[in-house]
């Protein structure tokens, strides 16, 4: 949908302020992980993601996008995304997907990460990791190739070393990222036959797969947001925003800034912000 349409390229003092935005995105992450525990509603952990936001200064990004009604998303087991917060208490062994989005300063930041809650059944944890594994080797291939595919052919390539298979959820992907959420270009998950938009300095994308233990077919429930698996299989969401200077990547919604990952995948990150 955004293929043909133009990038916006960032400056160094623009993608500075993006890294604000990733921060608070960050501060996010930690709170509602530490909230999520069996027996909390995914509305309690929406309302400590908006606190959270709130004490940072800064905006939601989802609140009110296109109608959507809360401040994240919290999409459970057969949930892939987009799950909206309510009365649903969070029970033993769930596999939880908290997705949030922050704004400072008119530029956004998005991530998402899974986990699974006590006791974890082991598929469930290999699900996940193998879904945060994917993101990070796509993130691999933004920082070392020349073209935007190269980030569907990673997540491929990880999910076909599996030892289990895994369904590749294709009908959404990531995204470029700056004054809005969602700029282009698509950022897909899969491999295709197009090289895809030039890597070059000052891209910004959000990156992030999406698996399941089953098929990577799709449907939208009657809330008219929260996406399941149509088989009923569990499925993981793993998402950063980073950006491309000229020596190289910044995860602008890691607190280290991925340097921690990268460097465990051979690479080295470059923060950059003039
Ligand atoms: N964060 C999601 C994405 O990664 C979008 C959330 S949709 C919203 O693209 F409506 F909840 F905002
Ligand atoms: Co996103």
């Amino acid at each position: 949908m955004f293929r043909r349409e133009r990038i916006e390229y960032k400056t160094g003092a623009q993608v500075a302020k993006m890294r604000a935005a990733g921060l608070v995105v960050a501060a996010v992450h930690d709170a509602v992980r530490e909230a999520t525990r069996a027996g909390v509603t995914t509305a309690e952990l929406d309302a400590v993601a908006a606190a959270t936001i709130a004490e940072h200064g800064a905006v939601s990004s989802f609140l009110g996008y296109h109608g959507y009604p809360a401040t994240i998303c919290v999409s459970v087991n057969e949930e892939i995304v987009h799950g909206i917060p309510g009365d649903r208490v969070i029970r033993s062994g769930d596999v939880v997907s908290i997705d949030a989005g922050a704004i400072v300063a008119g530029w956004h930041g998005d991530a998402a990460f899974t986990m699974v809650v006590d006791p974890q059944d082991p598929a469930d944890l290999a699900l996940s990791e193998a879904t945060e594994n994917a993101m990070w080797a796509g993130l691999v291939a933004l920082a070392t190739k020349q073209h935007l595919g190269a980030v569907g052919d990673a997540v491929e390539d990880v999910v076909d070393a599996s030892p289990v298979p895994f369904g590749i959820v294709q009908d959404y992907v990531g995204h470029g990222i700056g004054r809005a959420m969602h700029q282009p270009p698509e950022v897909l998950n899969y491999r295709t036959r197009e090289n895809g938009a030039r890597i070059k300095p000052g891209l910004c994308v959000a990156v992030e797969p999406m698996l399941t233990r089953g098929s990577a077919a799709t449907r939208v429930l009657e809330d008219d947001w929260t996406v399941v698996t149509q088989d009923g299989s569990r499925a993981a969401h793993w998402e950063h925003t980073v950006a491309i200077g000229p020596e190289g990547i910044w995860v602008l919604t890691s607190p280290d800034g991925g340097e921690a990952a990268l460097a465990a995948r051979g690479v080295t990150i470059a923060p950059w912000t003039e």
